[in-house]
């Protein structure tokens, strides 16, 4: 739905063993409005997916051992120099480095020739191979595909003959990133995503010696998914999986790790969105803090762990069980005639929600249903009438221009909310890239002047965004058209908001999904 918002997707895990209660279920489950993507019925419950705050208190020690034996898949990637120095520094450890590029440099000691294909990124990785060689402990570098059982049993062998000792760790960070729209994958293109993290994954946990450790960082997009990361995306969802597979079926110590983004690090070098995804809820995470964290998450001994994502965004929030957040909480919210008392046989009525389960119903009278421009009720507006407010905080300033008028009904329509302030991120209210594609042809069409993408993301609020546009306009005719244009749409929006106003009836909001993950 990221990359087709016009689809309606859900995934839903059924026992295979309950045909008649499966076909109702997936009835309920296409009635509904419920906005859970992916949904698993077990035992008689409905449970979704649902990110809580982690504790960190210090449960155990560190996992490593000193002088123990650790292979890092993707070693002289970004993220595996980082851990690989730490290993070295703080545990004398000897390392073997996994990549599939070969470095004969590093044992030939010469540097590669300047015209070579990828020369800039072997020089770099030698360079940072020396410093890596200059730290307490040993370390080496295997060039081997981690999908390769052969070529990783003949790198452990290799392991024991130099070190006499077996893995005592495996640290999987081998992962491909490509940007692609999912209609655009190929089976080979999707499955070479795919591959490291699943395949690598499968083969490389069978080297560890028993009891021993495994560790593997995934994405929050496995959680989240991405845009134009759809391959990226399905395959971070295996580790998190996997790593609890092993912790219960193979007696691996296991831990999965996902990240947001390490800032300047690894697949997030040269990274051009950074304030748009820091306002979509992502942080950028400097590498000492995600060493940090790394060390936190194994004292605490959190099987998994989703790092670097700010709750309170948009995007995020509504994947997160807060106290607002009440399984089976309905509320009925209505409107009566001056001097109508509240009905006692409305409080003995027996609700059930929309998935048929007895639910407590609070009942709320108000003196008007809050709708939004488009005539629809204003949930927002209703949770924060029961003191839950939804919307984001902060300031907001009422566009103040005729163009900032244009340009917030543009963002009003696009992000279905009622009313923005001229300060406010596109990001930071719930828009994401597709909806800016949206509003850029919007903008174009009813301003008639030309804006590129990349215009729009240096300008993401409606202060900055008109001030550019009245600069560039000032060159060219007014926008007295598309002023009028944008006034008969009002002018039409205000109609169909009275035609609406007035119905009142109970309407209902259920407050969340019965269950956790
Ligand atoms: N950097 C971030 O911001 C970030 C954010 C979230 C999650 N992560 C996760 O953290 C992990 C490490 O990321 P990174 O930024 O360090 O990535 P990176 O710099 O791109 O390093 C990944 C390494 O994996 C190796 N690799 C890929 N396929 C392999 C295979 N089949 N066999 C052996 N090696 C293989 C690549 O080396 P060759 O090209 O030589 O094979 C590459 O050096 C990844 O799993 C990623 O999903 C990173």
């Amino acid at each position: 739905p990221l990359e087709m918002p016009w689809l309606d997707c859900r995934h839903l895990d059924l026992p295979p063993d309950e045909k008649e209660a499966n076909a109702e279920r997936i009835i309920r489950e296409f009635r509904a409005v419920s906005k859970d993507r992916e949904v698993a019925y077990r035992d008689g419950h409905r449970m979704v997916s649902v990110l809580e705050k982690a504790a960190f208190s210090e449960k155990q020690d560190l996992p490593f051992v000193r002088n123990g034996v650790y292979l890092i898949s993707g070693g002289l990637g970004g993220i595996g120099i980082e851990i690989a120095k730490y290993l070295l520094m703080h545990h004398a450890a000897r390392l073997i480095l996994v990549g599939r590029t070969p470095l004969p440099e590093i044992s030939h000691n010469a540097e590669p020739e300047a015209d070579a294909p990828d020369a800039e990124k072997i020089t770099a990785r030698i360079r940072a191979f020396r410093e890596l060689e200059q730290l307490d402990g040993e370390v080496v570098y295997e060039a081997a595909d981690i999908c390769d059982s052969e070529q990783m049993l003949e790198v452990c062998r290799g392991a024991e003959n130099r070190w006499e000792s077996g893995l005592d760790g495996v640290i999987h960070l081998a992962g491909i990133f490509r940007t692609r729209l999912l209609n655009e994958e190929t089976p080979d293109s999707f499955s070479e995503s795919l591959r490291p993290k699943i395949l690598g994954a499968c083969v490389l946990h069978q080297l560890v010696r028993e009891n021993g450790l495994f560790i593997s960082f995934g994405s929050v997009n496995g959680f989240l998914g991405g845009l134009s990361a759809g391959a990226y995306s399905a395959a971070n969802t295996f580790p998190d999986a996997f790593s609890h597979y092993l912790r219960h079926e193979r007696s691996l110590q296991s831990h999965c790790f996902s990240w947001s983004m390490w800032d300047e690090v690894g697949m997030s070098q040269d990274y051009l969105m950074k304030e748009q995804s820091r306002d979509q809820g992502y942080f950028m995470i400097d590498p000492r803090k995600g060493i940090a964290a790394l060390l936190a998450g194994l004292h605490a001994d959190h099987p998994r762990l989703l790092i670097g994502l700010d709750a309170a965004k948009p995007f995020v929030r509504p994947r997160v069980r807060t106290g607002a957040y009440l399984p089976q909480q309905l509320s009925a919210y209505f409107t009566a005639s001056e001097g109508t008392s509240f009905p006692e046989t409305l409080q003995m009525t027996e609700m059930r929600d929309r998935f048929g389960t007895l639910s407590h119903c609070e009942f709320v009278r108000i003196p008007e249903m809050p709708l939004t421009a488009s005539g629809e009720v204003d949930t927002a507006e209703l949770l924060g009438m029961a003191g839950q407010s939804a919307q984001a905080s902060g300031e907001k300033i009422a566009p103040r221009t005729g163009l900032e008028r244009i340009i917030a009904g543009i963002w009003q329509e696009v992000l279905g909310i009622e009313s923005v302030g001229v300060h406010n991120s596109f990001f930071e209210l719930g828009g994401q890239s597709i909806l800016l594609v949206q509003v850029h042809s919007k903008v174009q069409q009813t301003l008639g002047q030309d804006l590129s993408m990349v215009e729009l993301l240096r300008y993401p609020t409606i202060s900055s965004l008109a001030g550019y546009l009245g600069q560039k306009e000032k060159q060219k005719p007014s926008y007295q058209g598309a002023q009028e244009r944008a006034e008969k749409q009002k002018q039409i929006r205000q109609k169909r908001m009275q035609q609406k106003r007035g119905r009142g009836h109970p309407r209902f909001r259920n407050q969340g999904p019965e269950c956790k993950n």
